[in-house]
């Protein structure tokens, strides 16, 4: 430490020598309070936060029922394992989940503490329904970082010497228009894409083998990537023709983030299980798995579960979570707020080629820079420097893609239009600055 570093640099020092390096750190901000969508850092500066603790805050840091719901809750009880005693919040915000997510005539929920949990959680389900043990996943894809989610997740990066991956985990091409369209309009690209699949049947794995395929449709970390709608049919009716499980990871669009309280009520087709959790909680570590009843009910008892299966505190937070977003009518909010992000951004796109596009659903936006005009050329570099110079200037962002070459907007979405369009003005004027 020297006397000329600020508080947060000392923090930072503090972390290096103590945290394990594995522990990435994808921002230089520090935080001792936050409201809303502001966070002050340990020296008393403000920022815009468009991170959203990587899309957990959609409700805004510490909504105020949301912080009351806790404390009341702490107050009456704080663990009995769910297991063993069983508490109202868990069953209540079942029956709430049930009620906004809809599967089918019967939904039936369990839930957990994180995303990754989530998804192990819903691959052992499908599994347990089906008695087949392949899963199919998505290039680009990701699903957490336990063994099953590093295997169904694509990036290297996160990977490196974690292995051995799990088995039965067959990968195919997510189909990225964007990125891999080349001449062909979107009906060309989507029957490719579809064909590509039905041909996995039989180059790839026995799909009289598969439990389930897993996708996130619209994906986070790979990029910001909407699935194409008439793939999204595909898919479903391919799932159908051969019996196989179709569970949509839904942990970082849930909740808001795209104008629903999952991003496949855009599409009109549903999953037989998906997953949840981040923004569920405003925080709070709570994580969901839903799914048609009879589904659900194929995991025999003791087979999913553990010691902290959905904390009452959590629920708490979760139910008020919930509440709140339909008192502030944030899914309404999140089309809006998105709406004059994709218009400003598009219009400043004019102007800076290096933007190759601007995409995504509600106010799950991603900027993806490239060079020469090519989409398969990331600008990483770029991207980097973008996000460098706006945590200078007191905007909180972070990157996603395979090549970290795509800003992803997750603002909380009680943001102000004062401080939406004060934060679109420092990444523009950065973006300027550095191209
Ligand atoms: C789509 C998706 N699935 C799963 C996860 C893992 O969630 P968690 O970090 O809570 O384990 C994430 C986290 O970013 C995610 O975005």
């Amino acid at each position: 430490m020297t006397e000329e570093q600020t508080k947060s640099q000392q923090l930072h020092d503090r972390r290096k020598n103590i945290v394990a390096n594995g522990v990435g750190v994808f921002n230089t901000a520090t935080v001792s309070k936050a409201k809303g969508a502001i966070i002050t850092d340990v020296d008393g500066k403000e920022h815009i936060d468009f991170a959203g603790g990587i899309g957990v805050v959609n409700a805004g840091h510490c909504p105020p029922p949301v912080v009351k719901a806790i404390q009341e809750q702490a107050e009456k009880y704080l663990h009995t394992s769910f297991n063993v005693v069983t508490y109202e919040p868990y069953i209540k915000l079942c029956e709430e989940l049930a009620e906004i997510l809809p599967h089918g005539d019967h939904t039936k929920a369990m839930l957990i503490s994180t995303g990754a949990e989530a998804v192990e959680n819903a691959i052992k389900i499908a599994r347990q329904a089906t008695k087949r043990p392949a899963v199919i996943c998505f290039t680009e894809a990701y699903h957490g970082r336990t063994l099953m989610g590093m295997s169904l997740t694509s990036k290297v990066n996160y990977k490196f010497f974690s292995g051995p991956f799990a088995p039965e985990v067959y990968r195919i091409p997510f189909p990225n228009f964007y990125k891999y369209h080349g001449t062909q309009n979107m009906d060309e690209f989507v029957e490719t894409e579809l064909n590509r699949l039905k041909d996995s049947a039989h180059s790839m794995v026995d799909i009289d083998s598969v439990a389930a395929i897993i996708v996130e449709p619209i994906q986070g970390e790979g990029g910001f990537n909407p699935i194409p709608q008439k793939y999204m049919e595909g898919l479903r009716s391919f799932c159908d023709q051969h019996g196989v499980m179709l569970i949509f990871d839904e942990i970082q669009s849930g909740f808001c983030r795209t104008g629903h309280w999952a991003s496949w009520q855009h599409y009109g087709v549903q999953p037989d299980i998906s997953t949840y959790a981040k923004s569920m909680g405003s925080g709070l570590p709570i994580a969901a798995v839903l799914g048609r009843g009879e589904i659900m009910d194929a995991a025999l008892p003791g087979t999913i579960g553990g010691t902290y299966i959905g904390s009452p505190v959590c629920c708490a937070a979760a139910l008020a979570t919930i509440q709140y977003m339909k008192d502030e009518n944030l899914n309404e909010r999140a089309v809006y707020i998105g709406k004059i992000i994709t218009e400003r951004l598009e219009k400043f796109r004019k102007e800076c080629p290096e933007i190759g596009d601007v995409r995504g659903l509600g106010a799950m936006i991603g900027i993806e820079f490239i060079k020469d005009n090519d989409p398969g050329k990331p600008h990483t570099d770029l991207c980097a420097s973008i996000v460098k110079g706006c945590a200078e200037e007191g905007l909180i962002l972070i990157s996603a893609g395979t090549f970290k070459n795509v800003l992803r907007i997750l603002c909380p979405l009680v943001i102000t239009e004062e401080q939406l369009n004060k934060a679109l003005d420092i990444l523009e004027n950065q973006i300027r600055k550095h191209t």
